[in-house]
């Protein structure tokens, strides 16, 4: 919904805390003028200010000053429409040096159409009392959006990115959520809960069911919702239905988020969802977008350190080479247990080629059958695993999994494809995929299957990445790890 702008003199804000001065009666009364806001008085509480207009009782959300004109506005908003007002200002010395220094919506001089701030969240509080407050070792607000927000995964991920463990305890936050019609009551159930745990690192909390609205300054964007395969879907239906979703958020990334977003994809089949978000977003670079095969890397070092009877914190260097998938090669040869090829700790290859195998390739399923529903909260885990991997530097030596596109890569893997590989960051957001990995005829036969498999994929979502001749002709087994 566009917030068209409009003039209302009656209101008047001042400075970034605002309070009613008074309130018609019964919410009945008519005109613009019907309600004066000035200035809050100074304290350290912040209050919202409400207003009048007609019937309807608005209550101010945002304040921020267009850079270009020098006006400020600030957004009113009832429980079913959001309205951006020009906003007249008592002593405008004072809003200019509040609002340049909230940054209330960064980078931006437009209002946030259709995104709703929730809560605690939309107060608009004085962050220049709150710098005085804060540490001042904390970084520029971070802004990342969370698709399929109201999900079982996002309710574990959600309080790990608000409560500092994933970007760093000196990141400030704002949490952007898109959901669905269908899920908006547990949107804001999940934006209650986030408001009850008094994050101080949380500073923003915006939900929204239109990805170009919630994606607007996206800094991070983790795209986790997804239809799950219904009763007597075909694959390449699901392929069709969720590529359609990913091409819709991939030219909503194009359009409004930040040009060097990173994206990371969770939501099935991950990896062609991220190229089909990929192709649908020329204007950030393919670098940036990952599928996640962390969950898997994790699931294998798990089982390695199970056979040799160590602690998971032994095992290092485990390579998810190609699709999340069970196609997906979980690498054993490369691996590094106490720093020792994982192969002379492990010296049953019967072993790790039928049983360590197969069994990290349907790991998703094996669960799914326990708990009558896909994993969540480990899943979870490795998305702040895979986040954390790229905001870090990855420990000498060693490297993680991630989904990543392969034109250029090293080891003659097709160009144009999300497939994972090995990678190392300096903690800049950024990777490169660590070459010279030894690979024998067993690990080239399984990641040349996976490849197929995804090259199979592709073809089956051409006319949703600009691609001509696409036809859909799966290999048999396809599957997903869950799927078993
Ligand atoms: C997993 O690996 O646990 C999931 O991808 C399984 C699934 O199919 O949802």
């Amino acid at each position: 919904m566009a917030a068209a702008l409009l003039q209302a003199p009656g209101v008047q804000i001042s400075g970034c805390r605002v309070q009613p001065q008074q309130q018609s009666s019964g919410g009945s009364s008519s005109s613009s003028s019907s309600t004066t806001l000035v200035a809050g008085q100074s304290s350290r509480s912040v209050v919202l200010s409400s207003a009048y207009f007609g019937r309807s009782k608005f209550v101010a959300r945002r304040l921020w000053i267009d850079k270009a004109s020098k006006k400020e506005f600030c957004v009113l908003r009832t429980k079913k429409q959001q309205q951006g007002v020009q906003c007249s200002v008592a002593d405008s010395s004072t809003i200019q040096d509040s609002v340049a220094t909230t940054q209330l919506i960064p980078g931006s001089e437009k209002t946030p159409e259709g995104v709703e701030c929730y809560g605690v969240f939309c107060v608009t509080y004085d962050l220049k009392e709150i710098d005085e407050q804060k540490p001042k070792t904390w970084k520029k607000m971070l802004r990342v959006v969370v698709s399929g927000a109201a999900g079982m995964i996002s309710n574990h991920l959600l309080f790990k990115l608000a409560s500092g463990e994933v970007f760093g305890h000196d990141q400030p936050i704002a949490l952007n959520l898109l959901g669905s019609e269908r899920s908006r009551d547990a949107l804001e159930g999940v934006a209650m809960e986030l408001e009850d745990s008094l994050f101080p690192l949380l500073r923003e909390v915006n939900i929204g069911i239109e990805a170009t609205e919630v994606f607007r300054d996206a800094d991070w964007a983790l795209l986790i919702g997804a239809k799950p395969r219904g009763p007597g879907m075909e694959r390449a239906d699901l392929l069709d239905l969720n590529g359609q979703i990913f091409a819709e958020q991939g030219k909503a990334l194009n359009a409004v988020a930040s040009p060097d977003v990173k994206v990371l994809v969770v939501g099935n089949p991950c990896n062609t969802n991220a190229l089909i978000a990929l192709k649908n977003a020329p204007r950030i670079p393919s670098k940036n977008f990952h599928a996640l095969t962390r969950l898997d890397e994790n699931r294998a070092k798990c089982q390695l350190a199970l056979k040799a009877g160590l602690f998971y914190d032994n095992v290092s260097n485990v390579t998810i080479w190609g699709n999340h998938s069970t196609t997906q090669v979980p690498d054993f040869l490369n691996a590094k247990i106490n720093g020792k090829p994982a192969t002379e700790v492990i010296t049953d290859r019967k072993w790790l080629e039928e049983e360590f195998t197969p069994r990290v390739q349907t790991r998703g399923g094996a669960l799914i059958k326990k708990w009558g529903r896909s994993s969540a909260a480990s899943t979870a885990v490795s998305i702040a695993d895979a986040i954390k991997s790229l905001v870090n530097p990855t420990p000498k030596g060693d490297w993680f999994s991630s989904g990543v596109f392969t034109t250029g890569n090293p080891y003659g893997i097709a160009d144009d494809l999300i497939f994972s590989l090995p990678c190392r960051s300096k903690g800049d957001g950024d990777y490169e995929i660590v070459p010279d990995l030894q690979i024998d005829n067993y690990l080239y036969e399984r990641i040349k299957k996976s490849e197929k498999e995804l090259l199979a994929e592709k073809k089956c979502v051409a006319h949703l990445i600009g691609d001509e001749n696409g036809y859909c002709d799966l290999p048999e087994d396809t599957t997903l790890p869950g799927e078993q």
